[in-house]
């Protein structure tokens, strides 16, 4: 009887329902835990919620059923390794006290390789009386390379002071030029903790000789024979096409060298530290979430099964667009390239190590620039080649790309830094995504590069090679 089923039926439907309803809830918050557990950002306790959050913000699907709350999901990521701390200083309670020797005269060179020595032999890290030092191994040391260009250091430093968590940080200035002007420029910064290091084997400290240039040193463009005749320097070793060595050019890639053993072997705050070394230069601007990407791009790299040995993390790109609207928390993977993925990288002991063990092919390879020889290292005798997980939305541009190379009306460094502004503000609701993702696999071969020359001299090749025996 039709009059008898409706009632049944009635009785039924909302048992049905509610089992179906507790399936699909069920399955959403599986679903959602396992892509929580995959995109974790990192020091931040309320990363989780937010999250969640917005995905529940973002989802039509999910409404008020997903109950979830912050412990249940921390037991699921495992141990948390956040809190292991590898280098700590409270604040007030850092002893020692800044020594600072002005006027020093820049001609007395004697004088400045003293001062050189002592500061080296220091370490003094600025500003831990009021920030103290906490590293580890989700921190990001920074290391800035820095030449002689004052008013591009300026600037860089206008764009780290926006970081988020820059105070977290230690920051970290490896000069070949021991200036005044410099010096004082860095000794301004109160935003984090900050070091200074001196490259001692530097063109400023020997200009009339190795590695600076000596009078008797060959001309580049002298044939060997006659090269042979007039007994210059090195005669017998010109580069690969014939060129002798040109001093100005040759400094940036000891520079570089010396700077990672020093930051990672000769530090002392350093000692224990296995997180992440950002390395900059002076004629670069960061985005504020320069610091919060790489420790999303370290996490990422430990969870997806695609990243795991990519071991160069690469914030800045040279895409001539960049979308941030499409691209901000978008990855790209690949062998890691020279010419694309040498600027704002990032690594840590665990690739140095590998690094270092290349000393002499790094040191041998007849060519000036540090990038192509560490693509050739790569290649040739760095264990399963060095992967890159890079940015596809840049966090740090070039500033002075327009210096050396192109010269345009644009080529202000502060228009180029006005630029840079309006960029990142336009797109700031975009950066500092909530998560990150892998968008696709770099289609560039790698390849062993040919060697551009302007590193056939012995002396150059064995400075190079003292660095790794802690002398220099
Ligand atoms: C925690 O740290 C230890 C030692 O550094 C490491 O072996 C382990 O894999 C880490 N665990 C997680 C979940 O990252
Ligand atoms: C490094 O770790 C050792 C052993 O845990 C500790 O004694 C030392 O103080 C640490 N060094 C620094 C600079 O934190
Ligand atoms: C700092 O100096 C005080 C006295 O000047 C001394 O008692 C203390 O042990 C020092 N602390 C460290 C970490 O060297
Ligand atoms: C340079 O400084 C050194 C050490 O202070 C001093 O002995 C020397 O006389 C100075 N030389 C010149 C040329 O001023």
């Amino acid at each position: 009887m039709p009059t008898l089923t409706s009632p049944l039926d009635m009785r039924f439907r909302p048992v049905r329902l509610i089992r179906s309803l507790f399936m699909i809830v069920l399955i959403l918050f599986v679903f959602l835990n396992l892509h929580v557990l995959m995109n974790f950002e990192p020091n931040n306790s309320d990363a989780y919620d937010r999250t969640l959050l917005y995905k529940l913000r973002h989802s039509n699907n999910l409404k008020a059923h997903v109950q979830t709350d912050r412990s249940q999901l921390q037991d699921l990521d495992g141990p948390e390794n956040s809190s292991k701390v590898e280098v700590l200083i409270l604040p007030n309670q850092y002893n020692q006290t800044f020594v600072s020797r002005h006027n020093i005269p820049e001609h007395n060179l004697t004088q400045i390789k003293l001062e050189i020595d002592r500061r080296n032999a220091d370490q003094y890290v600025h500003n831990l009386q009021k920030y103290g030092l906490s590293l580890g191994p989700e921190s990001v040391v920074i290391v800035v390379q820095v030449h002689d260009r004052a008013n591009y250091l300026k600037i860089l430093l206008d764009s780290l002071r926006k970081v988020k968590g820059i105070e977290k940080t230690l920051l970290i200035f490896s000069h070949d030029v021991f200036s005044e002007q410099l010096n004082s420029i860095v000794e301004t910064i109160d935003f984090c903790p900050v070091m200074q290091i001196f490259f001692p084997v530097s063109a400023q400290l020997h200009p009339k000789e190795f590695p600076g240039e000596h009078p008797n040193d060959c001309p580049r463009n002298v044939k060997k024979d006659q090269a042979l005749k007039i007994k210059c320097n090195n005669a017998n070793h010109p580069d690969k096409y014939g060129h002798y060595r040109e001093a100005k050019y040759c400094q940036t890639k000891h520079h570089w060298f010396w700077k990672l053993f020093h930051v990672f072997d000769q530090l002392t705050v350093m000692k224990n530290y296995t997180g992440l070394v950002l390395l900059l230069e002076e004629d670069y601007y960061v985005a504020p979430d320069v610091i919060t990407i790489l420790q999303m791009m370290n996490h990422l790299k430990k969870k997806d099964k695609d990243c795991k040995d990519c071991r160069m993390l690469t914030a800045g790109n040279y895409d001539k667009t960049q979308s941030y609207s499409i691209n901000s928390g978008k990855v790209e993977l690949g062998h890691w390239i020279s010419s694309r993925h040498n600027m704002g990288m990032a690594f840590t002991r665990d690739l140095w190590k590998d690094i270092k063990k290349c000393t002499s092919e790094f040191c041998n390879f007849d060519d000036y620039n540090w990038d192509w020889t560490l693509q050739h290292l790569s290649m040739k005798c760095i264990p399963d080649k060095v992967k890159v997980m890079k940015m596809k939305a840049t966090r740090v541009f070039h500033i002075g790309e327009c210096g050396v190379h192109h010269k345009g009306k644009n080529c202000q460094p502060d228009n180029k830094k006005k630029q840079i502004e309006t960029q990142l503000q336009s797109n700031k609701q975009h950066l500092f995504p909530n998560v990150l993702s892998v968008g696709g696999q770099s289609k560039f071969k790698l390849r062993d590069p040919k060697p551009n020359g302007g590193w056939g001299d012995k002396r150059d090749r064995e400075l190079c090679l003292s660095f790794a025996k802690g002398q220099g």
